[in-house]
């Protein structure tokens, strides 16, 4: 039942507030602690987390890396499933190992858990399905409480494996006591007030399908995002790719000028995802270097960064302003409306893409 929506993933899409809202329920107590399923975790008895996932899942993880890092103070590995078996990487006992997975099916992750498994210290699992392979096999799991995902192309699964991750990291400062009462408060604040920006941020819809008609002229599309926003970038471009069969690529803005700035030119749409964080002033030079070479920039910020850096680009998509610690979550929206719209606009096949399966059971 696709709710009055023409196509499972923009049912998907707006139920974000509503799935968002129910995973905080889950791992928020009404008094701000954080609650983890039976045998919980504490990251006390751990020096070093390494995680494990692919695609989406994969780049979720990457957001995660720097939630792990800057908040508990925790060194984190990322790796693609396909690709972190066949390296036989050393896992201390101490270390974690997390596996991220909408259906808790994907083979490549399912057989890098099977490799973790009497190496690592512990196996966690962030998954979707709680009946699935993944977490069958995993010492702790943590559903991400997403409700089920029909839409190939996954979205309020990413947004949901973020929230849960986050959480995660927020526990794991907490365990190794890295972080004041009052940051701590803070991060809470934010996360609950994720359900609420969501549903504000999904009234960008009719600028994104306005940009989505323009993007669906183009023949290939770059993403840009520094820090935070860098894992939003591949997003954004993955989801492109996937539904509306435009090659995208997402790039770390300061990466642009060891190679990819070749490719700029007026027939080039740039996505630009940058709040007005500490990084902005860095991505927004960055972005200048672009429209230097008459590439058609659409600035994704929110008002002041609008304000600071709007003038000349080709669009604006102007989002809430948020804590910088929650960002990623919310900008998980423009990187699947602009997909979706210009889906729309070149008339694919949003639910089933070309080539694709929902869950990837072979290697
Ligand atoms: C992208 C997408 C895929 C999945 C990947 C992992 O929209 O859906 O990239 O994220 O196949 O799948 P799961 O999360 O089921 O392990």
């Amino acid at each position: 039942d696709k709710g009055g929506h023409k196509h499972f993933m923009s049912k998907e899409i707006a139920e974000q507030p509503t799935v968002i809202a129910q995973a905080l329920g889950h791992y928020l107590s009404g008094d701000g602690a954080i609650a983890l399923p039976e045998p919980g975790i504490d990251f006390a008895g751990v020096d070093r987390l390494t995680m494990v996932a692919c695609g989406t899942a994969y780049y979720a993880c990457l957001s995660a890396k720097h939630w792990f890092e800057q908040i508990a103070r925790m060194p984190v590995d990322v790796d693609v499933a396909s690709e972190f078996r066949y390296r036989e990487p050393p896992l201390p006992d101490r270390t974690a190992a997390l596996f991220v997975s909408q259906s808790g099916e994907t083979a490549d992750t399912l057989a890098a858990l099977r490799f973790c498994q009497g190496k690592a210290g512990s196996i966690l699992s962030v998954v979707n399905v709680p009946e699935s392979s993944i977490a069958r096999e995993s010492d702790l799991v943590l559903p991400i409480h997403a409700g089920v995902e029909v839409g190939v192309a996954s979205t309020k699964a990413y947004s949901c494996q973020l929230t849960v991750l986050l959480i995660l990291a927020l526990k794991a400062a907490q365990d190794r006591g890295v972080i004041g009462p009052d940051e701590f408060a803070d991060h809470v604040s934010a996360l609950r007030g994720i359900p609420s920006v969501m549903s504000e941020a999904l009234g960008i819809a009719d600028n994104a399908r306005r940009m989505g008609e323009k993007i669906s002229q183009a023949r290939d599309v770059l993403f840009l995002g520094r820090g935070q926003m860098f894992p939003l970038a591949l997003e954004g471009a993955l989801k492109l790719k996937e539904i509306s069969y435009i090659h995208a690529e997402g790039y770390a803005s300061g990466e642009l000028k060891h190679g990819p700035i070749a490719l700029v030119d007026q027939n080039v749409p740039i996505v630009v995802m940058a709040p007005r964080d500490r990084l902005f002033d860095k991505t927004v030079s960055n972005m200048q270097e672009v429209m230097a070479r008459k590439g058609k920039v659409i600035l994704i910020s929110d008002a002041r960064g609008i304000e600071e850096a709007g003038e000349g680009t080709f669009g604006t998509i102007l989002m809430p302003t948020v804590q910088e610690v929650v960002s990623p979550i919310l900008y998980a929206v423009p990187a699947q409306l602009l997909a979706y719209y210009t889906a729309i606009a070149k008339g694919t096949d949003v639910d089933q893409p070309r080539n694709l399966a929902k869950s990837v059971t072979v290697e």
